[in-house]
Parts: C-alpha cells; structure tokens; sequence
C-alpha cells in the first residue's frame, strides 16, 4: 500500500502553511487515488463493487473523489447518507448497513431513494418492513421527517417529489453476528433467526438476499479474513433467496509501517476463487474504511512548547485530543515525524491543553524541535476529523486537498462562533 514517511516535502508545507495557517488536515489526492486503484484491482471478481465507508471521513471533496474512481458509499447513518448525496452519489450507489434507526429515519432512508438496506436485528427488520408497506400503499413518505434536517435538505435526492425507494427494487440483507467468528458482538443477527426473517419480509413481498458480514476494525491479519470466507458463505446459503454478499470493512491499515499489513491481493484472490465455484452468480459489495483513507491524510501542528524531563523531550503543539481523539483516547497509533534531522530523543507530543491525557504521541523518537518546528502526524485520513470534537472548546482545523502539486481548502477553520452554535442565551 502507498505511504511515505515523510509525506509532504518540506517547501510545499511551508507553502501551504503560509496559506492556511496549522494545525492542518492534508489530504494527498494522489496518494489516495494510488490507494483506491490498488484496492480495486485487487479483487478481479467480475461482480464485486466498492462502497467507501464514509463512517472514517465525511468530507464531500474526498468522497468525490472516490465517486471519479467509480465507488459508491456505504453509509452507517442517515448522515452518512445525507452527506453521500450532498457529494453526488446516486442514491442506489448508497448502500446502508447501520444500526438502531427509528420508523421516522427508516422512512427517511426510503425517501431518499436507498435501496440496499442491511439490518441489524429482527426488531429493525420488522420496522422496515412496517414503513416500507407504509409507504408503497400511501405513495407518499412526505409527512415522514427527519429531525433536524430541514424539509427542503431532505429532498436533496427527490425528482419530482416522489418516493424514490418505492419504484426501485429493495435488496434486503441482515448483518450476521456469527459468535463462533465475530466474539462477544453486539452487531447482527444470528442464523437460527433467519427463517423468522425471511418470514418478515415475505409479508410485505421482500425477499432477504443479502448477507453482510463485518470482520471487526482495523485487523491487519488477512488469513482472519480468509479463513472465513466459506463458513460465511454456507451460512449465506441458508437464506433461501441469497443473491449479494457484504463483505464489510474492519480490513486493517499498517500504522507502524515496520509490521504486517493487510494483504488486499491474497484476499481478492482467495474470495473470487470462493465466489467464482459457486452455481450462481452473488453480488459482492465490499466496503472498506480506513484501509482506503488513513494514509493519505497528515495533521500538520507547530511546536509552541518545549521542555526536558531528564532525557526526556516533552513538546508542546497547537493540537489536541479533541482535534484527532484516536491515539490517546482510543488507544490507537499514529507515526508522528519531523523535517528535522539529528539525534533522536525519546519524545512526548503533548495537545495544547491540560486535559491528563492530552497526547498526540508517546514515547516518539524525534529530533531536538524548537518553538517554531512543524510535525507531521502520519495516517490520519480515517476516524480523524470525523471524530475530533469541541471537547476541550477547541476549535477544528481546517481541510485542505493537495493534488497534482495543486492545493485547495476542503473546509475552514473554525472559528470561536462555533462554540456558540444552538446555544440559546440571553
Ligand atoms: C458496517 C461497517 N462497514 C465498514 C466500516 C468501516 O470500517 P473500517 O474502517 O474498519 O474498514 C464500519 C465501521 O464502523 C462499519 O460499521
């Protein structure tokens, strides 16, 4: 997979951070594109289609971008979805797998004009199959709003304000909580219901033809995925009508580049194999996350402080926590470097905040930096501004897109204002 340790060269950062101030997202366009055009060509199953995760990165530019290089979007959420067709993705291009929807945002989905739905739990199934009779007898899911969205966003997809859902043919899968593979999960639905769910959608004319299967984040070990294709595919093949399988994410992305990767050809080829000996053509939808996305992506913050425990370099940097929460409080790794050559000292990189665990980093090695100094913090494209936050009432930073030498901001730098946003003061 394509990364480069030092991701950016020097005079391009100083050039943009004249622009755009830090602490700075860079999203590497090419380095993306690379990603996804490896990713792709990895599994040569003729059947097989990408939807990118967008749970790990919301921003409209860069779902463009896998939108040029021909995926769609899988979307955890409403606002997944909403932000999905904000970016341009046909509707059926959206494929929804989530968890714990109300009626109200079920129905929302169907007006949206979503087709795919896979389902978490017989009690969701039910629900769906509840508005979507709903819907296709009244011919109108216009009284069906989501909240907080106003009425004129949520017909972002609609022509002609009819229901889009209704016209198309539903594909109806159910996420699989197989214990023996997935552990203690609280995702799924397991097979012993399955007759009870064909049931279900039988009812309202449905038919269950999917199965998705959700290996767990971020695991590097391709024989975990491997070694289980065929126990998922047999227990697919207990659904009667069984024509897609969702592969899902969870397929790992190598933080310390120095260990075992995921390994995406191995896998494409030992899951066409599988799906090509089978006596019927299966869809596959394969949905990768962070595999496709964290590497192209860079923090950028200035040193403003530094400090010596003993040998012990302790800096101090314009970000925090709140602006990339992965690595202190998730626990997760991300390489942080610098343009500075020279010795290396055991360093703390410390957010810019007294928060206990306000770290970026532990225990890096890094050159003596000074005030002034700029780091880079590597691999930062998924679960990064997606989850950061105005814990601590710091203010997001900025996006910026660099592509073909060219750069572009992808979103702006908050400013105080925000913290004020919906508060209702006198
Ligand atoms: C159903 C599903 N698919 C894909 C993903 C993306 O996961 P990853 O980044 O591990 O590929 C998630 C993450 O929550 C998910 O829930």
């Amino acid at each position: 997979m394509p990364y480069l340790q030092y991701p950016i060269p020097h005079n391009i950062v100083k050039e943009i951070l004249s622009i755009y101030d830090s602490p700075l997202y860079v999203y590497q366009g090419d380095i993306l594109r690379q990603t996804i055009a490896h990713i792709t060509k990895s599994i040569v199953y003729p059947h097989t289609k990408f939807h990118f995760a967008s749970v790990t990165n919301g921003n409209l530019s860069l779902l463009q971008i896998f939108k040029d290089c021909g995926w769609g979007i899988h979307a955890n959420t409403p606002g997944d979805v909403y932000l999905a067709l904000k970016a341009g993705f046909p509707a059926e291009n959206i494929v929804y797998s989530g968890s714990n929807l109300s009626a109200e945002e079920m129905a929302q989905l169907l007006k949206w004009g979503i087709t795919t739905f896979n389902l978490d739990s017989i009690a969701q199934l039910q629900t769906f199959c509840d508005i979507y009779q709903f819907q296709n007898h009244h011919n109108c899911s216009g009284s069906i709003l989501l909240p907080n969205v106003s009425p004129s966003e949520q017909d972002v997809s609609i022509t002609n304000n009819k229901i889009e859902s209704a016209a198309k043919e539903i594909k109806l899968g159910l996420r699989l909580n197989l214990p023996e593979i997935t552990g203690d999960s609280r995702i799924g639905v397991q097979s012993n219901q399955f007759i009870e769910a064909v049931k279900i959608a039988e009812k309202v004319n449905l038919k269950i033809s999917g199965l998705h299967f959700y290996r767990g984040t971020g695991t590097n070990a391709t024989k975990a995925f491997t070694q289980v294709i065929n126990q998922i595919i047999e227990t697919a093949k207990l659904l009667p009508d069984w024509q897609y399988l969702d592969f899902g994410g969870g397929f790992g992305y190598p933080y310390y580049h120095d260990r075992v990767a995921f390994d995406w050809e191995i896998f494409g080829n030992e899951i066409t194999d599988i799906l090509l000996k089978l006596d019927k053509k299966i869809d596959l939808i394969i949905e990768p996350g962070r595999a496709a996305i964290a590497g192209c992506a860079t923090l950028l913050a200035q040193v403003v402080s530094v400090k010596w425990q003993e040998d012990k370099q302790i800096i101090g940097v314009n970000t925090t926590v709140a602006n990339l929460s992965v690595p202190s409080v998730h626990g997760g790794y991300r390489e942080i470097v610098s343009w500075k050559s020279g010795k290396l000292y055991l360093t703390d990189v410390c957010g810019n905040t007294t928060y206990s665990r306000d770290y970026l980093g532990k225990n890096c090695q890094l050159p003596k930096l000074e005030i002034g100094d700029m780091v880079a913090i590597l691999d930062v494209g998924a679960y990064g501004y997606a989850m950061s936050s105005h814990f601590l009432h710091r203010i997001r930073p900025a996006e910026v897109l660099l592509e073909n030498h060219n750069h572009k901001l992808i979103r702006k730098r908050e400013d105080y204002d925000i913290l004020l946003h919906n508060q209702i003061f006198s």
